[in-house]
């Protein structure tokens, strides 16, 4: 049997020859950006005044103004705190001595013109009536013949102790507090809410009528 026909040597394929790969093209070094940096607006340099800043400073006017306004304020208190008036003026506290009212049984009133009250005896009992009416206010008198307190504007009579007896006012006189005090200052007797007459109590030295704590006279309709 004839051979087999050898195959025909199959070429050999042609060796690949690496071909070095082409270099990288060479990067062109990075150049450096230079890029004008915008400057920040320099901070202001704080303003300085003799050693110290704007800031401090403003801080010191404002607190000097808050002191300026706590001690305005506070002496405003104090004196809304404070009396209004003081011993002797009208609205504030007399003092008399007991002797020296100059009042007899007969009931002469004793006027005091500065506190623009009268000081009444009636029997052993004293008070400190107002001198002011108290229909429209005007300044009534003591008439000593018929021994009454009589206003000349529209006739209202009273009686010593400031009881209404006639003419348009609608209520008694009006009446200050008053105390009666000892030589040792001890209170012995203070009036009541109604400004009633007071007593006289043994050991009375002398009387504090204060002007500024009116007790209004009663309603006589
Ligand atoms: Fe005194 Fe009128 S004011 S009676």
């Amino acid at each position: 049997m004839p051979a087999a026909p050898k195959p025909a040597p199959v070429a050999a394929a042609p060796a690949v020859v690496a071909t070095p790969a082409p270099a990288a093209a060479a990067r062109p070094a990075p150049v450096a950006k230079v890029e004008a940096v915008k400057a920040a607006p320099a901070k202001p340099e704080p303003e300085v005044i003799k050693g110290v800043t704007r800031r401090e400073f403003l801080n010191y006017v404002w607190g000097a103004s808050m002191a300026l306004f706590l001690a305005q304020f506070g002496g405003i208190s104090f004196l809304f705190a404070m009396p209004r008036f003081r011993e002797g003026e009208v609205g504030g506290r007399f003092t008399q001595q007991i002797g020296d009212f100059g009042l007899d049984t007969n009931g002469t009133p004793n006027a005091n013109n500065v506190g623009k009250f009268w000081m009444v005896k009636v029997g052993d009992s004293i008070n400190a009536i107002y001198k002011v009416c108290t229909h429209l206010g005007c300044l009534y008198g003591w008439n000593s013949n018929g021994k009454i307190f009589a206003c000349p504007c529209h006739g209202s009579q009273f009686q010593l102790d400031g009881t209404w007896i006639a003419g348009p006012a609608p209520r008694n006189l009006d009446r200050f507090k008053m105390q009666i005090l000892d030589a040792g200052g001890n209170v012995l007797a203070t009036s009541d809410d109604a400004g009633s007459m007071i007593k006289v109590p043994a050991g009375a030295d002398r009387v504090v009528v204060d002007t500024g704590a009116k007790i209004t006279g009663k309603a006589h309709f």
